[in-house]
């Protein structure tokens, strides 16, 4: 394992350019590699561990993936196999993508329960009843999810979730009903950037979708659906967290590939909380005038405030003047980084769904260690703030969604070591 050592102190200055979006390109990939009859071209695709293991779980299923610089070239599976196995489900949820289009394609599939995670019971029942909606006969034992499927028939379903809208459901969904026989409206969908570029993908190779971007999908389903090219949507989580760091640094930044519509919210809270942005059509320069404001923030889905940033901003408000507090509304247990941010100083109380976070006028580097992909994120913010130094182990679950995270801070001035991990 590696870790990551952080001298802080440093004020972020200079430009980092956002990469491609994670969750965009994970539905996207798979859309590409079985649902498409011929060769696709992604372009701007991040290069991430979670890319390499969904291109495992792919290429297991027959496609042929060829990396080449920020380019995915991905000839569509061949052939009948219709399992994702247990060893490459369990370390990335984002699998289960391939049960839909699986169905859509082959008539069954055979995909791994997805295990739980660091932020919650991870439940799949809406992508499980999208499907039946759809008429998949869907079984779940020993471990595994087997659906099957003579022809999908669109259907008219809501697949709100008690959480609100599910972004994985609803790419699931969308990915069947495309090649179902009739048409089939989501009521309830996710409207996040990811499932919006995933509809657009979708829609260029050949898929009749209206309603891109709101909450009713509607799907008229195709006989088949070709190969395309497409440039991947920046990411909005990158650009948000990059933000939040140029921010707690009290830095001078610019986060070159990003536009306000994609992250309204993130916008919206950062400049409540005293952070200035000056947006361009190429990006955002981020500094922050004065002291950090304490705000109220609660996540919701797209186009609210997403729970994907929940971390980074109450890294931010350890360092506000005042008191926050933050609500987690959308998963069950995404807490975990706040003990951690508390061992730098930061004076953070947790009631339920709630964190209340007590502005701090320093965080003290510590060793601390990454629960998450978001929470390791913090951390590597936090640290830069700090005085001292931070030692972030267990980095592997950063890498997971940031593209040599390290390299493109260091490039602002940031003082960070990638070294190996003995413990
Ligand atoms: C996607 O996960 C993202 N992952 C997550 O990002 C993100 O946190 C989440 O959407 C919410 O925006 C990818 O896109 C690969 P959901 P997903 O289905 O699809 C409940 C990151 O940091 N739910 O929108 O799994 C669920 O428990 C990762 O990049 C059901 O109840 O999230 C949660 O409370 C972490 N039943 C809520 O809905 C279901 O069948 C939202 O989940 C599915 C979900």
């Amino acid at each position: 394992m590696q870790k990551l050592i952080i001298n802080g102190g440093t004020k972020l200055k200079g430009e980092v350019q956002i990469s491609g979006s994670k969750n965009a390109v994970l539905p996207i990939a798979v859309a590409a590699a079985i649902l498409g009859d011929s060769l696709s071209v992604l372009h701007n695709v991040p290069n991430l561990t979670d890319v390499k293991t969904l291109s495992a779980v792919l290429e297991g299923l027959g496609a042929s993936i060829t990396r080449k610089n920020e380019s995915l070239y991905i000839e569509p599976i061949n052939r009948m196999e219709y399992e994702a196995p247990y060893e490459l489900v369990r370390q990335m949820r984002a699998s289960i993508y391939v049960l839909g289009p699986l169905v859509a394609k082959l008539g069954k599939a055979k995909v791994s329960f997805p295990g739980g995670c660091a932020i919650g019971p991870r439940p799949v029942d809406l992508h499980i009843r999208g499907l039946e909606q759809l008429g998949a006969d869907v079984d779940v034992k020993k471990g595994y999810i087997f659906a099957q499927a003579d022809r999908l028939v669109g259907a008219d379903m809501d697949l709100t979730g008690q959480h609100g809208p599910s972004v994985g459901a609803t790419a699931n969904v969308m990915m069947a009903a495309t090649l179902a026989d009739g048409t089939t409206v989501i009521r309830g969908a996710a409207r996040e950037p990811h499932i919006s570029d995933l509809a657009k993908f979708l829609t260029a190779m050949g898929a009749d979708i209206e309603g891109i971007g709101t909450s009713v999908l509607t799907i008229r389903g195709v006989k088949q659906l070709h190969g395309t090219e497409h440039t991947v949507v920046s990411d909005d989580i990158e650009a948000g967290t990059f933000m939040v760091a140029g921010a707690i640094t009290n830095g001078n930044v610019f986060v070159r590939g990003i536009s306000q519509q994609q992250i309204p919210a993130i916008s919206e809270k950062l400049t409540e909380a005293g952070v200035h942005l000056e947006w361009n059509d190429k990006g955002v320069w981020v500094t922050v005038p004065d002291q950090l404001k304490a705000i109220d923030v609660t996540t919701v889905p797209f186009p609210g405030f997403p729970t994907d940033m929940q971390a980074q901003i109450m890294g931010l408000m350890t360092l506000a003047s005042g008191s926050s507090t933050i609500t987690e509304n959308v998963h069950t247990d995404r807490f975990i980084h706040a003990a951690e941010l508390n061992r730098m100083g930061a004076d953070i109380r947790l009631e339920g769904r709630k964190a209340i976070v007590n502005g701090v006028s320093y965080l003290s580097g510590a060793p601390v260690m990454a629960s998450d992909l978001r929470a390791g994120a913090v951390l590597v913010v936090a640290g830069m703030a700090a005085v001292g130094e931070t030692v972030v182990s267990r980095i592997y679950h950063i890498d997971r969604g940031y593209e040599a995270i390290e390299t493109k801070l260091n490039n602002l001035g940031a003082n960070i070591v990638r070294v190996k991990d003995n413990d």
